[in-house]
């Protein structure tokens, strides 16, 4: 199994944002946190950042900690999210908006906080290309691990080995650094995002290499 790696722009200087996406070449994903300060305490960016950087050529991970993201998805997609994840809590109508997004052509994507159990997937298996298990609760960079996310990782990889789905990326997002990133590739996750830790690393080319080498 191979792992990727997908440095979350939210610890990068956006006053140096070309410095720092050139300082991360290698890296498989660009990982978009867009928030609405609804679903999530903290606002970001939108649209218009996933349009200006389809220029960098690294496929775009964006992941949506909005309320109602079936309202935006469109605009993701127009600007060239390659990826387009919603959260499983904000969503009422999931299976309609994850077979949206697969029918435009992208990765379509499901996120659940830590306190979201692993069933609440259990009927749109069949229309998701990516699961994301959030490791810390979403809204900020830069927060503690939650260890309880490890189980849910072995369990879903456990599903996707019974249904054959080896197509899944099954991506973790939170506290991931070289202590916590061996551990959650063990338990079965095959897409890292980090934030803090990449972008304090003193080799940022180097650390995305030590984590896709796991
Ligand atoms: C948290 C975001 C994460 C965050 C990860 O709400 O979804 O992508 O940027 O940052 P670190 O790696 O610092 O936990
Ligand atoms: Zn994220």
């Amino acid at each position: 199994m191979t792992v990727q790696v997908a440095p979350s722009l939210l610890s990068a200087d956006l006053l140096h944002l070309d410095r720092d996406i050139e300082s991360i070449r290698g890296c498989d994903w660009l990982h978009i946190d867009v928030m609405d300060g609804d679903f999530v305490p903290n606002i970001t960016y939108g649209p218009g950042l996933v349009r200006a950087l389809s220029k960098v050529g690294i496929p775009q991970d964006v992941h949506l900690m909005i309320s109602q993201p079936a309202r935006h998805v469109d605009a993701f997609l127009d600007a060239g999210a390659a990826i387009v994840t919603v959260h499983v809590e904000a969503d009422v109508h999931l299976h309609r908006t994850l077979s949206h997004i697969r029918k435009r052509g992208a990765k379509a994507g499901v996120s659940l906080n830590p306190s979201t159990p692993v069933s609440a997937l259990e009927h749109v298996w069949d229309v998701l290309d990516l699961v994301l298990i959030m490791t810390v609760n979403p809204g900020f960079g830069g927060q503690a691990f939650i260890p309880g996310g490890l189980a849910k990782i072995a369990q879903c990889r456990e599903i996707l080995d019974r249904l054959g789905r080896d197509d899944v990326l099954l991506e973790v997002d939170g506290g991931v650094d070289l202590n916590t990133a061996p551990r959650v590739v063990a338990a079965g996750a095959n897409l890292l995002v980090s934030g803090s830790a990449l972008f304090s690393a003193p080799d940022r080319a180097a650390f995305i290499r030590q984590l896709q080498a796991l």
